[in-house]
């Protein structure tokens, strides 16, 4: 499937979770097998491309397509997690989103010193949750060069965060 016949299963709902969000909702694309299939496989190739050696996902729809992509190229998952779930010491970091504030924390034993890892979510926004990602991926010791997205939504400027982070943008579609 090629990425506008994907983008057609992406449901949109407005005024989710506030007023004035147009919410890009993944979980009719994720029911629809063959688009969720193509989705990987899109996904896969771009991490292979970028030399991944390991892949991370953002709590939680970045799990989702984060740990199959890893799954299909065999390498390793690092889940980026939400606060108080993760049963060993971790690092954290508080960051903004476009509707609210939230934490991310990772156990930084799971990464291997100066690892090439990929991050992966489903959507970025504002890039506050990918960059708050990296940050914490960085101070684990990883190298972290890009982050892919199913969606993203260009007018919040989240690839503009990311690269002036060092961190290069590369999604499957965008919503203007
Ligand atoms: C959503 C989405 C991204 C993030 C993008 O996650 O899955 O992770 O927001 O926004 P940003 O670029 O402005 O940071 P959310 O925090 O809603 O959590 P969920 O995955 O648990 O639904
Ligand atoms: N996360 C942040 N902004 C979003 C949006 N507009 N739709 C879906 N998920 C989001």
């Amino acid at each position: 499937m090629t990425p506008a016949e994907i983008k057609a299963l992406v449901r949109t709902v407005p005024d989710f979770p506030a007023p004035g969000i147009l919410f890009r909702d993944i979980t009719t694309l994720i029911a629809h097998g063959p688009g969720l299939s193509a989705t990987l496989d899109h996904l896969a190739d771009a991490a292979r491309d970028r030399g991944a050696e390991a892949i991370a996902g953002l709590e939680a729809r970045g799990f989702i397509f984060g740990a199959m992509v890893a799954a299909r190229l065999g390498l390793g998952f690092v889940p980026l997690r939400k606060p108080g779930k993760l049963p060993v010491d971790v690092i954290g970091v508080d960051y903004a989103l476009e509707y609210g504030t939230a934490r991310l924390e990772l156990d930084p034993t799971l990464i291997d010193q100066g690892e090439r890892v990929v991050v992966v979510d489903d959507l970025i926004a504002t890039g506050g949750t990918a960059l708050a990602g990296a940050d914490l991926l960085r101070r684990a010791g990883a190298t972290v060069d890009h982050a892919l997205f199913v969606i993203d939504l260009p007018e919040l400027g989240g690839g503009e965060a990311l690269r002036a982070a060092g961190v290069e943008l590369w999604a499957l579609m965008a919503f203007e």
